[in-house]
């Protein structure tokens, strides 16, 4: 495979101008995607899945599965997974430190085998990602938790006993594992609080069609009842459309795009974006599974500052607060965006500022963005997924040319995006460093 860390992306800045045409599809998301091949650990035969996006996390969750025993297969965006005859409860460390989602498979691991190890996963440089609401949920379903030097070990020989467990923070990660953690074990559990992405819901409801005793999925409040191990009866489990991707498409077409429309997507799971996109004055056309965005606005072709604060769903998504900075970035006064979920998500904006941005920290978890500054083009270093594919609608927007490293980051969850992003008219090509 190609060394990855060699690439860069160069992208020829529109410098402003408003270009973009024709269609654009969104992929199966990357946060479902992942959930759904750590179930396969709750199912006695294979588990199929289609439109699972071609991304660097989904080969990681592959090859964390291969390495506990399963059998995977992937072909384009169908993945077949079947259980191996020995199961091992080792996660192997160098795999699941690459990615935060990892986590989600201890859960249905620790139910089928009655044993689980794992490192503290990795994951993105947006905040600490403790894992408190795991280790403390295990725990109350009746598994020993012990941390040694570099692993926690999580032992329920027994099997595990449901239990009430009231998330002390909404986790979308948590949520997930303690739905499936809770299939396989002894009796009710009750999540409260629980997270109310459209993913987890759309989990539960597939693991429901395949014989998982499941309520209240997309409410705060789940329960669960143990049965033993699911069947997919045939049912193969389809992952819906990445809202995250559909919205950075739409703000990238809000910004630099003549007439795009995005496709395959879900627009009741875009809600909050939508509702900014109207209020600042772009013109779209909301279909059933697709949006088109026109290049005149509605006021004066001005784009009107807000204030936005990230929220779990249905609230402002925190994986577009960087996009977003980008597209306000291009409005006409003042905007504040407030980052309440991750302590470390605003660090890319210091990378804006050098483009030409004036952007204003108020502290650590608000910055005052005034607008509207044109950008120029920089040499810039990813920092995390969504971060780095706010870089590459920054470098779009800009004057000049824009060099983006590190791009391993943006491939672990965008596919093929350069080549999907030229479809539509950007100028953007990946490159090598000489080896
Ligand atoms: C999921 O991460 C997503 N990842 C993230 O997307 C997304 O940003 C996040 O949800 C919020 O929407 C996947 O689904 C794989 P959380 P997750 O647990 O589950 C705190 C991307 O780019 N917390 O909902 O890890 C945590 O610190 C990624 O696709 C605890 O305190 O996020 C945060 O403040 C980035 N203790 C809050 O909860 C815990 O044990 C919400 O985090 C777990 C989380």
């Amino acid at each position: 495979m190609k060394d990855k860390d060699n690439e860069f992306f160069v992208i020829k800045g529109l410098g402003g101008k408003k270009t973009l045409s024709g269609e654009i599809a969104v992929n199966g998301a990357k946060n479902e995607a992942l959930p759904a091949m750590a179930a396969s650990l709750l199912f006695r035969g294979e588990l199929a899945i289609s439109n699972v996006p071609e991304i660097e996390d989904i080969a990681r969750m592959g090859e964390l599965l291969e390495g506990i025993g399963m059998k995977v297969e992937r072909e384009g965006s169908n993945t077949v997974i079947t259980p191996g005859k020995n199961i091992s409860s080792t996660i192997p460390d160098a795999i699941s430190k690459r990615f935060r989602a990892s986590i989600v498979a201890t859960g249905p691991l620790l139910a089928r085998t009655g044993k689980v190890s794992f490192p503290h996963p990795g994951g993105c440089v947006i905040g600490a990602r403790p894992i408190d609401l795991f280790l403390e949920g295990y725990k109350k379903m009746g598994a020993s938790v012990e941390e040694t030097d570099h692993a926690y070990e999580i032992q329920a020989p027994k099997g595990l006993v449901g239990a009430e467990i009231f998330f002390r923070n909404q986790s979308v990660t948590a949520t997930e594992t303690f739905i499936m953690a809770a299939v396989l074990a002894n009796g009710k559990t009750v999540l409260r609080n629980a997270a109310l992405e459209p993913e987890v819901e759309h989990l539960a409801k597939y693991l429901k069609i395949c014989g998982a005793k499941i309520k209240g999925e997309g409410t705060p409040t789940i329960e669960i009842t143990g049965t033993k191990l699911l069947s997919s009866r045939g049912e193969k489990y389809a992952i819906i459309p990445d809202r995250i991707e559909a919205a950075s498409f739409l703000l990238l077409s809000a910004l630099a795009g003549k007439d795009v429309t995005v496709t395959h997507c879900v627009p009741e799971h875009l809600g909050a974006l939508l509702e900014a996109l109207e209020y600042s004055g772009i013109k779209m056309e909301i279909g059933k599974t697709s949006v088109r965005v026109l290049g005149e606005r509605y006021k004066n072709g001005d784009i009107m500052p807000m204030n936005i604060k990230t929220h779990e769903y249905p609230g402002f998504p925190t994986d577009i607060q960087a996009p977003m900075t980008v597209f306000l970035t291009q409005a006409s006064g003042e905007s504040i965006v407030f980052e309440t979920i991750f302590e470390g998500r605003l660090n890319y904006a210091a990378e804006l500022i050098r483009m030409g941005a004036n952007i204003l920290p108020m502290d650590t978890n608000r910055i005052i963005i005034k607008g509207q500054t044109p950008l120029s083009g920089k040499n810039l270093e990813s920092p995390d997924i969504r971060a780095g594919l706010a870089y590459i609608i920054a470098g779009i927007i800009s004057e000049g040319e824009t060099v983006i490293h590190n791009i391993y980051l943006i491939d672990r969850g965008y596919a093929k995006i350069e080549e999907r992003l030229r479809s539509i008219g950007v100028k953007i090509e990946r490159r090598s460093h000489e080896a």
